[in-house]
């Protein structure tokens, strides 16, 4: 089993990917963009050969380089989890000819446009919204919907370029900030509460399915730097207030045909109960929802997801043993951490609980909040009990701080 994995060292969760593919016998065939001296030892350990490939954004010219450098090789699967480069390895599969998700299924996980219009035909419930590329388009979008809007980027992440509008002049500057961006959706607004479903699926079936819920909603988290991002995973995902989110993750999985992989699709529930279509990515979700899916079930979701894609099957044994938390932190003032407070004290309330707890360093160089949701670190924590779980994430948001100067 020979497979070509595009981004084996970033993020950094898909070193754990790396190493499943080997754990499950597979020979891998990394590629990234620079030399390979440059790539992390941990993954290096796992990689029989590499391929420099260039800017990986550029997906023409990188996947004719990848191709050209494979071609012979006997490869099996070519793989990506990381976004931007799902399609790049569609493209690939498509010059070499060889079997998993064409590049025409990729754009389904990518264009929010045609995620839409593929989901509502899959019978779920996804925002009115219209594909824009000028001002004007734009105007007769929110017209024909009307505000509250969100306006977002076509194939965006991180919740880049993405605002909520609430009326014309909101709209007129949210449109004016997003100059940049040269196509864009204009979407109903939902007020709801977001979750995720992240599934581990063999030919359209999931074999694994994971809810997590975000504290606050990302767009929020996001814009307000006080805000400690939380979210946690339900220890049962069959939960009847759940089962909306796994219904509909089953119909958009199949309706986009994932074919076999991760996926990782966002959904709100209304305070009427309304379930309704966020999107879904054709990888793994970020912001270490994959550990905690792990710590959830005691179990290694990175390996499974290899045998997935490599063998066909899936032997994790699903343990659904806990709810688990995170919280992320980001620090007062700018600069380098200088105090941390409240750590101690709340590692000691969590005790046993506590299952990682990765705050920087005092000494350490701030992150930039605005680039990564992971911040200036965080705390981990599990219980089989969810009032319990949540007690252990409100010290973490309340009573810790982080200091910067
Ligand atoms: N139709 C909508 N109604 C309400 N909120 C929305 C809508 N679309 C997007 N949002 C908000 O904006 C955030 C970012 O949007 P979305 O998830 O579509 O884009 P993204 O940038 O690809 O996401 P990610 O942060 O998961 O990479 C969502 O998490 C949600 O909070
Ligand atoms: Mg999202």
């Amino acid at each position: 089993m020979k497979v070509v994995f595009i981004q084996p060292s970033y993020p950094v969760e898909q070193q754990e990917f790396t190493r499943g593919l080997a754990e499950v016998g597979a020979t891998v065939i990394g590629v990234g963009s620079g030399p390979k001296a440059q790539q992390p030892a941990r993954t290096l350990r796992y990689l029989s050969a590499w391929v420099d490939a260039g800017n990986l954004l550029d997906l023409d010219r990188a996947a004719r380089t990848i191709a050209s450098k494979v071609r012979g090789l006997g490869v099996d699967r070519v793989e990506s989890l990381w976004e931007p480069t799902v399609e790049l390895a569609a493209k690939v599969r498509e010059l070499l000819g060889i079997p998993g998700m064409t590049v025409d299924t990729a754009i389904g996980f990518r264009d929010k446009q045609v995620m839409m219009e593929r989901a509502r035909a899959a019978g779920v419930r996804v925002p009115h919204s219209f594909r824009i590329r000028t001002a004007k388009e734009a105007w007769a979008a929110a017209e024909r919907i009307g505000f509250p809007v969100i306006l977002k980027p076509i194939a965006g992440a991180g919740s880049a370029d993405t605002y909520r509008c609430d009326d014309a002049d909101s709209f007129a500057q949210a449109l004016a900030l997003t100059r940049h961006v040269a196509e864009a959706v204009v979407a109903e607004f939902i007020d709801g509460e977001e979750f995720t479903c992240d599934c581990v699926v063999i030919d359209n079936t999931p074999v694994f399915e994971s809810i997590s819920q975000y504290f606050p909603r990302p767009l929020i988290a996001r814009s307000e730097q006080w805000i400690s991002p939380a979210q946690i995973t339900f220890r049962d995902p069959y939960r009847p207030d759940l089962m909306g989110g796994i219904e509909m993750s089953r119909k958009v999985i199949a309706g986009l045909n994932l074919g076999t992989g991760f996926t990782h699709m966002e959904w709100y529930r209304t305070r009427k109960g309304e379930v309704v279509f966020g999107e879904i990515g054709a990888r793994n979700g970020g912001g270490h929802l994959v550990d905690m899916m792990n710590w959830s079930n005691d179990f290694d979701v990175y390996r499974e997801w290899a045998r997935a894609v490599c063998w066909r099957s899936f032997e994790g044994e699903i343990g659904r043993k806990f709810f688990v938390g995170m919280v992320f932190k980001r620090a007062l003032g700018n600069g380098r951490i200088k105090a941390r407070l409240g750590v101690e004290e709340a590692a000691a309330r969590c005790g046993r609980w506590l299952v990682s707890e990765q705050l920087l360093a005092v000494g350490t160089p701030r992150r930039d909040w605005k680039q990564t949701l992971v911040s200036d670190g965080f705390a981990a924590m599990r219980h089989p009990d969810e009032q319990a779980v949540k007690a252990m994430m409100d010290t973490w948001i309340r009573d810790v701080k982080l200091f910067a100067g």
